[in-house]
């Protein structure tokens, strides 16, 4: 029997939507949460993020910024105010922490099921946000995983679902959606921690297996409480901002 797999993304260090996203999950009902990374970055708490995850067992990728916290992806790929935020992460979390963080894999293929992956098949940090940069990835999908009909990515914070039919590539972002046999899927469930769907609520779904079908969730949080940590922990302010406007 298949699963009902929560799939969250980009929390980046938001306890306040991750808090309330885990308990929409429950009330949901989940045999198993995935985080297709970004743990950490951008907002206050990435300790106690870090620590929710593993006492959860989600089963976590690295995003780009938790490699970068590690040191496994160079500052020089961010932008001024992510990679301040990146440095100030470095500050409060503990070496176990960073061990764990560390030890994140990038990808992820879960039998003949599905593939999971931070951005992108093609590099982990690239963004899929078009279907021209979505095509690649199929390719590569249809190539190096032939069984597989179905990944999930994260990474640009924006909820998505690809579909590869035909040798063409659709687009669309429906609250529910039915897999139907002969196309390839590539899913974005949204980001819990920093949305930039023009929406402040967090955003995640459910994917379940047997019924292979997908639903999308907004979950509503204490915006203003997470934002005023962010000002507190003297973070740059467009940081605390944006999640008023989700984006
Ligand atoms: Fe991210």
């Amino acid at each position: 029997m298949g699963k009902r797999l929560a799939i969250i993304s980009d929390i980046h260090a938001n306890l306040e939507a991750f808090e309330e996203t885990l308990k929409h999950i429950a009330s949901q009902g989940a045999d198993e949460i995935i985080c297709l990374g970004d743990i950490v970055g951008y907002n206050a708490n990435p300790a106690e993020c870090v620590a929710l995850c593993r006492e959860r067992q989600i089963y976590c990728l690295m995003g780009n910024h938790d490699g970068a916290v590690c040191g496994k992806v160079s500052l020089s790929e961010f932008n001024e105010t992510a990679a301040t935020a990146i440095k100030w992460t470095r500050t409060q979390l503990t070496r176990e922490d960073l061990l764990f963080l560390n030890a994140l894999p990038r990808f992820h293929q879960e039998d003949e099921k599905f593939i999971l992956m931070h951005g992108s098949l093609i590099k982990p940090d690239r963004y899929l946000f078009f279907q021209q940069d979505a095509e690649k990835d199929f390719e590569k999908m249809a190539k190096e995983y032939p069984n597989i009909s179905v990944g999930f990515f994260g990474h640009t914070h924006q909820r998505r679902i690809f579909t590869y039919y035909l040798d063409t590539v659709t687009s669309g972002v429906p609250d529910h959606f039915t897999l139907e046999p002969g196309r390839r899927y590539l899913i974005n469930p949204g980001s819990v921690g920093q949305p930039r769907d023009n929406s402040p609520m967090a955003s995640y779904m459910i994917y379940d297996e047997d019924r292979r079908h997908v639903d999308f969730h907004h979950v509503m949080y204490a915006v203003k409480r997470a934002a005023d940590k962010v000002i507190k922990a003297g973070l740059p302010k467009s940081l605390a901002e944006r999640l008023f406007r989700g984006w």
